[in-house]
């Protein structure tokens, strides 16, 4: 990098816009989308898709619920031309679904592309030509008038070819896009739609897409927000006019130059799903469509399949969605901090069905896009109590009581840091079982019996300590203080019994219960034991036994 100062960069110049509305206004409602994954999203693909793919993708947008799909470039190759025929002939496309074309500004490639529109019902074709002021002069080395010229001449030979098709039935709509808007003079970008707007002639039925595109995404989102909102306020047709976005994400901020631009008054949003396209990808519409929908706006778009929607994409253009890509992403549901995980388990059950959703930590109901909560939860050593807890809960049944969360984070943490990495629930569970439910030396129980008298019980026990077997016998109050009184007889650490809880573990003829037992040893050493059993009281005496041979173990 250059040492500061950077000369080799210049800031972005600032629009003048000293009474822009659009920073106070919020989105109310869903903009018209349009799907450019088999145009801009194809042409970027190391291996663009084949006829086939595209076919299955082309039915995964339809199935989503886009309305409006730019299929691709059909003058600019056979496949291309192919494809937008097979849609036609072939019965691809419902009746309330438009196809669009991409075209540049030629006559050969423009009736090219109206012969493969023939037989479309709803067509909307895009021309476009590059109108910033390097591109006028490094590429084309055309002045203002020349390169208005380009795109009004299209648009009347447009005008003129398209009449056999229309007067077959196929309804057409005009997109104009001045390529590379965002670095265009904003004077001249409006100087160029007006005249195209004036040779097309737009009714209010009938209205103009004029497509505003961020090609290289060279400004803030605010700059983006102004020249929208500055367009949307010069057009001089606006109420026949349906103002585009097309933004790239060349600095990261594609999804909030299109949202800023919302705010300022664009009517519709150019796309792909998880922002796949040139260089740094498009627009990702999953991202802007399910933001929306967490703000309480129904996009119009139904993601509630999103791995199977993630699955066909994968498969289609042989690219991975990121592990952290908005909503859809491997591990936007997972909680790896401690704080978080405990948080996340603290607010999940104050959630009441059909009440507003307001769990923390996770800003839309996994549900609600077919994932799942399971996941949620994976512990490294940077997990906390509540994250263990939490997956002992809710994948094996096991609810500890809430003083023994810190005993058990503690004995998995290390575990963690001892790999040196996150432990799958099966790890855990298998750890957990070690350390509580199979200690069964140095002192292992081998028969229990409890006969009651009046208001007292009467134990018998037989435990095997390092080989020697012990024959035990006893009064208490209930099963386990008459265990612990008989353990008091031998030479085994004195403890007593701090707290107690169970539950059952499973249901109906398989069902087991499940003991914890605190315990504080003569040493001071306070601890947990837990037991297993189909019986209640065996459950109990063996979390007894746990508890005993965890103690034995830390003297
Ligand atoms: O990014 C862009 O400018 C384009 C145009 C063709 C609309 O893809
Ligand atoms: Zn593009």
């Amino acid at each position: 990098m250059q040492p500061a100062p950077v000369t080799k960069y210049r800031p972005f110049p600032p629009v003048d816009l000293p009474h822009r509305q659009w920073p106070g206004r919020t989105l109310s409602r869903a903009p018209l989308w349009c799907s450019v994954d088999l145009r801009d999203g194809n042409q970027a693909l190391a291996q663009p898709m084949s006829v086939e793919e595209k076919l299955e993708y082309f039915d995964l947008l339809v199935k989503i619920g886009f309305k409006e799909i730019e299929v691709g470039f059909p003058s600019a190759s056979s496949i291309e031309f192919d494809f937008c025929r097979r849609l036609i002939e072939e019965k691809h496309i419902p009746d309330d679904v438009a196809i669009q074309v991409l075209c540049q500004c030629r006559e050969d490639l423009i009736t090219r592309s109206l012969e493969a529109l023939r037989g479309a019902k709803h067509a909307i074709f895009h021309l476009y030509n590059s109108t910033s002021p390097k591109q006028r002069e490094y590429v084309f080395n055309a002045s203002r008038a020349d390169v208005v010229g380009i795109a009004t001449r299209a648009v009347a030979f447009l005008k003129a070819s398209m009449q056999p098709l229309v007067a077959a039935g196929t309804q057409l709509r005009l997109e104009y896009s001045p390529e590379s808007f965002t670095s265009t003079e904003l004077e001249f970008a409006l100087e160029i739609c007006e005249a195209v707007t004036d040779v097309w002639a737009p009714t209010v039925a009938n209205k103009i897409i004029l497509n505003l595109p961020a090609t290289v995404e060279y400004a803030t989102p605010n700059v983006h927000a102004d020249q929208i909102e500055w367009m949307c306020t010069h057009l001089t047709r606006r109420d026949r006019t349906l103002v585009s976005l097309h933004t790239h994400n060349d600095r990261g901020t594609g999804v909030a130059a299109t949202e800023l631009a919302l705010l300022a008054g664009a009517d519709r949003v150019e796309g792909t799903l998880f922002g796949n396209g040139e260089r740094t990808g498009n627009l990702d519409l999953v991202t802007v469509a399910l933001n929306l929908y967490t703000h309480g706006i129904h996009p119009g778009l139904d993601f509630s399949d999103i791995n199977g929607i993630r699955e066909v994409y994968e498969r289609c253009t042989k690219l991975e969605v990121p592990a952290r890509l908005p909503y859809a992403g491997e591990l936007v549901f997972t909680a790896f901090s401690g704080s978080h995980q405990d948080a996340i388990k603290k607010s999940l059950p104050h959630q009441q069905p059909g009440h507003p959703w307001d769990v923390l930590y996770i800003p839309i109901d996994p549900a609600d896009i077919g994932r799942s909560y399971k996941a949620i939860i994976r512990i490294n050593s940077q997990s906390g109590k509540g994250g263990v807890a939490y997956v002992l809960e809710n994948a094996f049944g096991f609810t500890l009581p809430k003083p023994m969360h810190k005993e058990i984070g503690k004995i998995i943490n290390d575990l963690a840091d001892a790999t040196g990495r996150e432990l799958t629930p099966a790890e855990i569970h298998a750890a957990f079982r070690r350390e509580y439910l199979e200690r069964t030396a140095p002192v292992a129980l081998e028969h229990f019996k409890t006969t009651e008298r009046d208001s007292a019980v009467k134990c018998e026990a037989r435990l095997v300590h390092d080989g020697v077997t012990h024959k035990l016998a006893a009064e208490g109050n209930g099963p386990i203080d008459a265990f612990v009184r008989a353990l008091a007889a031998t030479n085994l650490p004195k403890f007593e019994v701090l707290s107690y809880a169970e539950h059952s573990l499973g249901k109906g003829a398989e069902a087991r219960a499940v003991s914890y037992i605190q315990v504080k040893t003569d040493r001071g050493l306070s601890l947990f034991g837990a037991g297993i059993d189909t019986n209640i009281e065996l459950a109990s005496i063996k979390a007894v036994v746990s508890a005993l041979n965890r103690a034995l173990a830390k003297h």
